[in-house]
């Protein structure tokens, strides 16, 4: 059995969990298709992950092609069994009927961001297409960015994300489990927006939801802010120490379908963090102190991936469970 052990003075390079945010990105979830032959294939094709990025990246340098590939928790053990990842588990649902954070299947995540989408395409249809049969694909978001970062409520998005040495210390998994070093969670969720509704309330009132300016997007002072806003609900501690993730959400739809969206995806070291902040969102903080935002957007998936370091990934082609 193949052993993982980070080197101290070398450790695992991670996948692309903090590239830089883009203005296109392509979020597909897939499932793996049972037997042993789908398993084979899958293993073999995650050593060729990066050479494919590499390869489609390269023909447009200044594009910033990156691709992050996630396992969820059952696929993990049909793919590579043990060691397995100290905190994988299935996506834990929040919340009550209507108001619900649900799960819904997915083996295998893949995060491509670009700042044409020509490049995510070209990426997404080469990936896709080595591994075939082997899985399918069961949802499939092609995210773009809207004006000056804005989220499809038309708020900015991505402000209080960490950057530099912050974001890696917040994202990537260091000795915590020396077997997975480098190694990262996800959460992701698409989420549906009954726009006409949210376009009915006063800048004001979308303001006290978000607990930021429309605007200027400026954080909304603390005498102002109610404790059930966006913000302040996603604004969590651990041992007195305020705990971030690393979001990079994309707006998508299909104005003539009427459909208008918001990809949410959420690194963080451990799921912890993100799924505290599902519950005092979709629960609330005290119970019944839910997040407004809800009440105009539906999760519709919902999914927890582990994202191995990028050697790891190459690796774990040589694994079997
Ligand atoms: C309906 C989908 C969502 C939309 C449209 C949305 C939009 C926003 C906006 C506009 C902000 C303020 C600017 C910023 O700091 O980024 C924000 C902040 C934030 N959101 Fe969301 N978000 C969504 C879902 C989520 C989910 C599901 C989570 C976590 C599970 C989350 C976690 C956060 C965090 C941690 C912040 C920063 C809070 C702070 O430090 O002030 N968001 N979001």
């Amino acid at each position: 059995m193949t052993t993982f052990t980070a080197m101290a003075n070398n450790p695992p390079d991670p996948q692309s969990v903090c590239s830089p945010i883009t203005s296109s990105a392509i979020f597909i979830v897939a499932t793996l298709a049972p037997g042993s032959d789908p398993a084979d294939k899958v293993r073999a094709w995650s050593a060729d992950v990066a050479a494919l990025t590499r390869s489609v990246g390269k023909r447009v340098p200044s594009g910033n092609l990156s691709c992050v590939c996630g396992f969820g928790s059952s696929a993990w053990d049909t793919l590579f069994g043990n060691p397995r990842p100290a905190s994988l588990h299935a996506f834990r649902e929040f919340g009550a009927q209507g108001r619900r954070a649900v799960a819904t299947p997915g083996d295998i995540l893949l995060h491509i961001r670009a700042d044409q989408m020509d490049l995510c395409f070209e990426l997404a249809t080469q990936l896709l297409s080595s591994l075939g049969d082997a899985i399918s694909v069961v949802d499939e978001v092609q995210g773009f960015r809207y004006f000056d970062m804005r989220s499809m409520v038309g708020f900015v998005d991505g402000t209080e994300n960490p950057a530099g040495r912050q974001a890696v210390n917040f994202t990537i998994i260091g000795d915590e489990d020396p077997s997975f070093t480098g190694g990262s969670y996800v959460l992701v969720q698409k989420y549906l927006h009954n726009m006409s509704a949210w376009n009915e309330l006063s800048v004001e009132a979308q303001e006290r939801i978000i607990g930021r300016t429309k605007l200027s997007d400026i954080e909304l002072g603390d005498s102002v802010k109610p404790s059930c806003s966006h913000s302040s609900l996603t604004t969590i501690t651990k041992d007195g120490q305020e705990v971030k993730i690393l979001r990079d959400n994309m707006p998508f739809g299909r104005p003539g379908a009427g459909e208008f969206g918001t990809y949410f995806i959420g690194y963080a070291r451990s799921p912890e963090p993100i799924e505290q902040m599902l519950e005092n969102m979709f629960v609330g903080r005290p119970p019944g102190n839910y997040d407004r935002l809800l009440d105009f957007s539906t999760a519709v998936t919902g999914g927890l991936f582990f994202v191995p370091s990028a050697d790891l990934l190459e690796e774990l082609a040589d694994r079997k469970p």
